[in-house]
Order: C-alpha cells, then sequence, then structure tokens
C-alpha cells in the first residue's frame, strides 16, 4: 500500500474520544470537544445495579441528547456495564430513546468490578458472554448495542473464541482495547488483534489503545487497516487538541491559549459542581462553542468575555473577575479536578518535574494560577510542544498521583 494511500485512509478514519471513569465527566468532555474536535466522545461507564441508577440518572450523565452541534457539541455514546443483564436492559431502553445505540462494558479489569461479575468479568466464560450479549441484543434490537472489549482475560488466546460468538451478534460496532484484562495498562496495545477483529466481523471495528501522535496512528493502523475508526484515552489528556492535530500537523497551541483553555477547564468544573444545570443550557446557548477564526485571533478576550457570561449565571458568583486570581477561591473539587487534568498535561510538556509538582501541591487556587504563571512564561510563546514523552509514562501506569487509573477501567 503506498504512502499517500494510508495517508488517506487514516484521515477518513472516526477518531472519539474514549470512555474514562473519573475523567471523562461532562465538563471535560465539553472542553475537549472545544479544543480538539473529536468525531465523537463516550461517557465514562455508568454502573448499572439494581438500586442504581435508582429513579434518575444525574444530569450530567448525557447532556449531550439535548444538545446541538453548533454548540460545539459532538455526538456522545453513553457506555453501561452491569452484571445482570435485566438491569442493563432497564436503563438501556431510556437511552435508546435518544440515542442510536449504547456501548456495554466488557474490559473493566477493577478487581471489585470483576469480583461482581461485570466488566472484562464477562471475557472469562465464553458462554456466559455469549448469553449475556444476546439477551440484551434481543430485548434491545439488532444495531443498538456496541461492545467494548479486552482481549480476554488472562491471555490473548482467548480472543479467537470470543470472536467466533460477536461474529454472529448484530451489534453497531465493537471497540477493542489491545490488551488483556492480566495487563491492565502495562506493555503495549496489540492491534494485530484488532485487525483481525476488523477483517473478520461484519460491523464497524475500532481500535483502542497507545494512539498518542500522528506517527503512532500510522504504525497501529498498519497492524489493523480494515479498522472504521480509533478512540484516543490518555493521548488526549496529555495532548486535548490531540484530534485536531491528527487533521492538520501544523496545528500550534501558544502559551496564552493552553494557559486559558486551563483556566476555562476549572471554570467548567466549578459551573458543573456549583449548578451542574446549568451547565447544557449555557453550552446549548452557545457560550462554549468553538471560537470562530476571528475570536481565536483574540482568544483572551473571547475567554474573558465567556468567564463573564458563565459566571452571571451561577449567583454565588456573579462578582467574579477571571482575570484577578485573588478571587479563584473556588471549591475543592475543582480545584482537585484541576490538578487531575493538569498531572496529565504536565507529561506532554518537556518541563522540570519540580516546577509541575508545585501545582499539585497548590493549597489554594491562587497557588494553582500563581505556579502555573511561573510555568507558562517558560513555556515557547507560539506552541507549548504538548507531545508523547514516554519517561513521564509513569503519570498514566497507575503508581503515584493517579494510582487508581490501572484499577478504573
Ligand atoms: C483513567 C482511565 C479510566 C478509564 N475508564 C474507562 C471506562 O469507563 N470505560 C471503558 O470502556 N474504558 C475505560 N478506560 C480505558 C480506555 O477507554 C482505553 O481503552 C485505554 O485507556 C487504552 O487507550 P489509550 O492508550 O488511548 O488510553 C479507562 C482508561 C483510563 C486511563
Amino acid at each position: 500500500m503506498s504512502a499517500k494511500k494510508t495517508e488517506e485512509e487514516i484521515s477518513n478514519l472516526s477518531v472519539g474520544l474514549a470512555p474514562m471513569e473519573g475523567v471523562t465527566d461532562f465538563a471535560t468532555r465539553l472542553w475537549i470537544a472545544q479544543n480538539g474536535a473529536p468525531d465523537f466522545t463516550t461517557t465514562p461507564f455508568l454502573r448499572v445495579t439494581k438500586d442504581y441508577p435508582s429513579k434518575r440518572i444525574s444530569a450530567n450523565f448525557l447532556p449531550e441528547i439535548q444538545l446541538s452541534k453548533e454548540h460545539g457539541i459532538v455526538p456522545c455514546i453513553p457506555q453501561l456495564m452491569a452484571s445482570s443483564e435485566d438491569d442493563l436492559i432497564r436503563i438501556a431502553g431510556h437511552f435508546l430513546e435518544k440515542v442510536g445505540f449504547i456501548d456495554i462494558n466488557c474490559g473493566c479489569p477493577s478487581p471489585t468490578v470483576v469480583g461482581h461479575g461485570a466488566g472484562s468479568s464477562l471475557l472469562q466464560n465464553p458462554d456466559r458472554f455469549s448469553e449475556y450479549l444476546e439477551r440484551i441484543i434481543s430485548a434491545c434490537g439488532a444495531g443498538k448495542i456496541s461492545v467494548k472489549m479486552r482481549l480476554g482475560f488472562h491471555h490473548e488466546n482467548e480472543f479467537a473464541r470470543l470472536l467466533e460468538i460477536l461474529r454472529n451478534l448484530p451489534l453497531a460496532r465493537l471497540t477493542v482495547h489491545g490488551r488483556t484484562r492480566a495487563d491492565r495498562y502495562t506493555g503495549s496495545a496489540r492491534w494485530s488483534f484488532i485487525g483481525e477483529a476488523a477483517r473478520r466481523l461484519p460491523y464497524p471495528v475500532f481500535g483502542s489503545g497507545d494512539v498518542v501522535s500522528a506517527s503512532s496512528l500510522q504504525t497501529r493502523y498498519k497492524d489493523a487497516p480494515q479498522v472504521a475508526g480509533v478512540i484516543i484515552g490518555r493521548g488526549a489528556l496529555r495532548d486535548p487538541w490531540i484530534f485536531a492535530r491528527l487533521r492538520d500537523p501544523s496545528l500550534r497551541v501558544g502559551k496564552e491559549e493552553f494557559r486559558l483553555r486551563l483556566i476555562q477547564f476549572i471554570v467548567l468544573q466549578e459551573v458543573q459542581a456549583l449548578a451542574a444545570e446549568t451547565l447544557p443550557e449555557l453550552a446549548g446557548g452557545g457560550i462554549f462553542a468553538f471560537p470562530s477564526e476571528s475570536e481565536r485571533r483574540n482568544l483572551r478576550e473571547f475567554i474573558l468575555k465567556q468567564l463573564n457570561a458563565v459566571f452571571c449565571k451561577v449567583p454565588s458568583m456573579a462578582n467574579f473577575n477571571p482575570e484577578d486570581p485573588a478571587q479563584w477561591t473556588l471549591g475543592r473539587a475543582s480545584l482537585a479536578r484541576g490538578k487531575m487534568l493538569w498531572n496529565y498535561l504536565r507529561s506532554g510538556l518537556g518541563v522540570a518535574p519540580e516546577l509541575t509538582t508545585r501545582i499539585l501541591r497548590a493549597p489554594t487556587w491562587v497557588g494553582f494560577i500563581e505556579a502555573l504563571d511561573d510555568i507558562v512564561v517558560q513555556l515557547p510563546e507560539d506552541d507549548v510542544g504538548l507531545t508523547h514523552r514516554p519517561e513521564w509514562d509513569w503519570v498514566y501506569a497507575g503508581a503515584g498521583h493517579t494510582g487508581q487509573a490501572a484499577e478504573r477501567e
């Protein structure tokens, strides 16, 4: 296959934001959609048990269904996880009135989830896997369910049998994370297995695992050229602009934009924490829409205008002045969310670790912004240079600050 042809095919792939429990809440999806504009996003899993969600699903779980594309919203796929088919079917019905299909999590490696017979536990017993999916599909309908799974529970040689089962099911799509449950997040994702699924299955197959740049996408694609698309998880936390960068490799993110977008993330989190119900309405009103070209030329003005417009709607923040860090007395939850994002972003920046840690230790917003400004000063003016730096991979590997990551899926 010629390099030119491959390039063209890759540019036609559908590229979405991977589901990430504890990370990709509505405010974060909105923010990533603004920056990188993926083709679609996915909710983190909604854990469905007998009693949960009892009466109503959180308003923040999938507000995208009320909003349109003009508002910077991209289509979002809801993901559910359950050990009982009946529980899953009960909740799936609620979403299927509004979305084309729902995704079922068959990949979560967490010991708690596996202990309850959900997530990747379903891969352990092919008969159970088959019965589980057949029952859900017969209740929800052909083409109404997609599955996200790993290569197997203990070993990748379990995959062939699972594919046999999947071949006979009328799924909307299959997403394969090219690792086993035993791997958790160690080693590299094996894309040749994803390629095998894409060759053999009669519906679209999406690949997941270790896409961190245009060149890594090219390498993975060579092993799985039949995929319909890919999803990006950790790569989008390191570089939230990655989706736009894959479309336009010359994309640059200047330090002013970087700083303001990070502040905007915090604002979105605060609005979500203080008055979650206003977030869809504000987004629906276009407040967070992707800036036009002329707005992008004066991004700073644009974001300040946005912030003021947002805070007028939140009574306790009506007099907030985003230019004055002394006023950043925001809630602890938003501070924690900002630190979480920073922990991921710093792995793409290549700044000395001691400097980046100051932000994580900041006791207040003032400290956070001050420490951020000290770093931003040192970044190149035109492009902060977010890129995959393998020496920082430990941030995602289940050690240190984000220790839960490895257990979360
Ligand atoms: C913090 C974190 C949370 C995750 N949560 C979910 C989840 O809720 N549902 C799911 O199917 N996968 C989840 N995953 C797995 C990702 O969707 C993805 O398949 C995996 O991280 C490999 O892709 P990547 O190398 O692009 O990150 C999670 C991964 C991480 C790092």
